[in-house]
């Protein structure tokens, strides 16, 4: 299909074919993968898909976009969940994906630091880590697409965070090309350093709103001697939690994941994947993965584990357990725990939350609103999970059986949001925990955000974009 091009815009695919050759200048074919959120609900629509090879090439891209008054969305695994990596509808923004950016630039072991380039797949930093003879603890479900960059720009949590903290956490230094295409060398290695504003800190969790993190100076930590895991039915929430007090008493740093499932959620997966064999879902409301690595010998970890455990049962915190033999069984369980967002996709499109709240306040929030939705949706199903230990849930909401998936999002998305994050507020909590805000949330959050701190957030986005070419519409609009 032939179709008419500005002439402005024709001066910039050419600066962009000259500055990246024509092979990383995508206008044509199918550039689905893209241009299409990674849970299949918006398809936008980019001038150009530019694929940059080194931090040059990025701030090349940037300064030509600038000139020509384009805006600029970064991408990298796009496996985002809130729809902020993929372009418009309207066929002016230019695509960056950093995925050609995916070297390791150097493993620093007396330091304990790895830097990396932003398009490094997560899978892969583990990996290098690995070989290194060093962990790398940032553990998500979608490790094996996900990149780095992407983790930073949202700040991403995952099945980890009890023990060390979110991606901000584990970032000691940043390379970033700046909205006017300039690069920020600040890829710095050092734990202390106080001169003056946190910079690395309001890019990591931006969205590609203030900057495009090109590269960055990650932690390692030393690799466990041992890891052991437990899959353990609870006859509440409030058991679990108190459970994860148990736990946090018993096991200290060596709590290293905290993991809660409910009954709707498991049944998905037994339900999809029948091949995996969710254990004990069927007779208890909500099920705990708990996860337990040291430095210390297995034999001493496994017999404090395996007290902890009975404490548990004494207390009736739990009401049945299975303590995985081996690493390949303690795989299997982590696995389930992370087909539950693929067999929610295979049940179809439900409304999505990811919301944190003082664990304290978890056994609450989950009573009061399983019966709100129940009492004002006939038949709802709440697909509630998450990182309990981190007091993050996804408390997502399915159409009743059997009824139209997409026309229960058309019809009563606004209202369940609503509901769900009045409740939160309520309670003191987030209506973003790890996800973000990218657009599908930018015209929620005024409502739930402090509007000091939302201003504050506006004259920071203005200063440092003025020309508001970075994602825009993503985060503040
Ligand atoms: P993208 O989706 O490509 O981009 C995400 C955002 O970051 C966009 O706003 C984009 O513009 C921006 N961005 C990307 N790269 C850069 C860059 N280099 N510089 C500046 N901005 C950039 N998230 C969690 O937090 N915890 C989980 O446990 C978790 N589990 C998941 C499981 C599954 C199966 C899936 C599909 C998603 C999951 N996610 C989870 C969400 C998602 O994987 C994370 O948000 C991840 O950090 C996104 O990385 P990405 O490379 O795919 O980024
Ligand atoms: C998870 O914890 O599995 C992810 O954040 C993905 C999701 O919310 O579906
Ligand atoms: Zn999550």
């Amino acid at each position: 299909m032939s179709h008419t091009v500005a002439p402005a815009t024709q001066d910039l695919l050419v600066a962009l074919r000259l500055a990246l050759g024509d092979a990383h200048v995508l206008t044509d074919g199918d550039l689905s993968s893209y241009e299409q959120d990674w849970r299949k609900r918006v398809r936008g629509k980019a001038l150009a898909v530019v694929r940059p090879g080194n931090t040059q090439e990025v701030a090349a891209v940037v300064k030509a976009c600038a000139k020509a008054g384009v805006s600029v969305v970064p991408q990298g695994g796009n496996t985002g969940l809130v729809v902020g990596s993929i372009p418009d509808t309207s066929g002016t923004q230019v695509l960056l994906s950093l995925q050609r950016m995916n070297a390791v630039r150097a493993i620093d072991a007396d330091n304990l630091t790895l830097t990396v380039e932003a398009g490094c797949v997560l899978q892969n930093v583990q990996h290098a880590a690995e070989q290194a003879g060093f962990l790398f603890p940032l553990s998500l479900g979608s490790e094996g697409s996900c990149t780095i960059g992407g983790n930073l720009a949202t700040n991403a949590g995952g099945t980890q965070v009890v023990r060390y903290g979110n991606t901000r956490e584990l970032c000691l230094g940043l390379e970033v090309v700046t909205a006017q295409g300039e690069v920020m060398h600040t890829l710095s290695g050092l734990r202390k350093d106080n001169t003056g504003y946190d910079l690395r800190n309001l890019m990591i969790g931006s969205e590609g709103t203030l900057g495009i993190i090109t590269a960055a100076t990650m932690k390692l930590y030393p690799l466990p001697a041992v890891s052991l895991t437990a899959w353990a039915a609870v006859p509440s929430v409030e058991h679990a939690v108190k459970l994860l007090g148990l736990a946090h008493q018993h096991l200290g740093a060596g709590l290293t994941g905290f993991e809660m499932m409910g009954q709707f959620a498991l049944s998905l997966v037994d339900k999809h994947y029948p091949q995996l064999r969710v254990p004990l879902w069927q007779d208890t409301p909500y099920c705990v993965l708990l996860e337990n690595s040291d430095t210390e010998s297995e034999a001493h970890a496994r017999s404090r584990f395996e007290h902890l455990l009975e404490l548990a049962f004494e207390d009736g915190c739990v009401t049945d357990a299975v303590v995985a033999e081996s690493l390949s069984q303690a795989r299997n369980l982590w696995h389930i725990r992370e087909s539950i967002t693929l067999a929610q996709a295979e049940e179809g499109l439900n409304i999505k939350h990811d919301i944190s709240l003082p664990v304290s306040a978890i056994p609450a929030f989950v009573a009061s609103t399983d019966a709100l939705l129940t009492r004002e949706i006939e038949g709802v199903r709440i697909v509630n999970f998450g990182h309990l230990g981190d007091g993050n849930l996804h408390y997502n909401v399915q159409a009743p059986e059997g009824s139209d998936n997409q026309l229960f999002l058309q019809t009563q998305e606004d209202r369940v949001n609503t509901l769900v994050y009045d409740a939160v507020k309520a309670l003191g909590g987030s209506i973003s925990a790890e996800h973000g805000v990218g657009s599908l949330k930018v015209d929620t959050l005024p409502d739930y955000k402090d509007p000091v701190a939302l201003a504050l957030m506006r004259h920071v986005k203005r200063a440092l974009d003025p020309q508001g070419l970075l994602n825009p519409g993503r985060v503040v609009r």
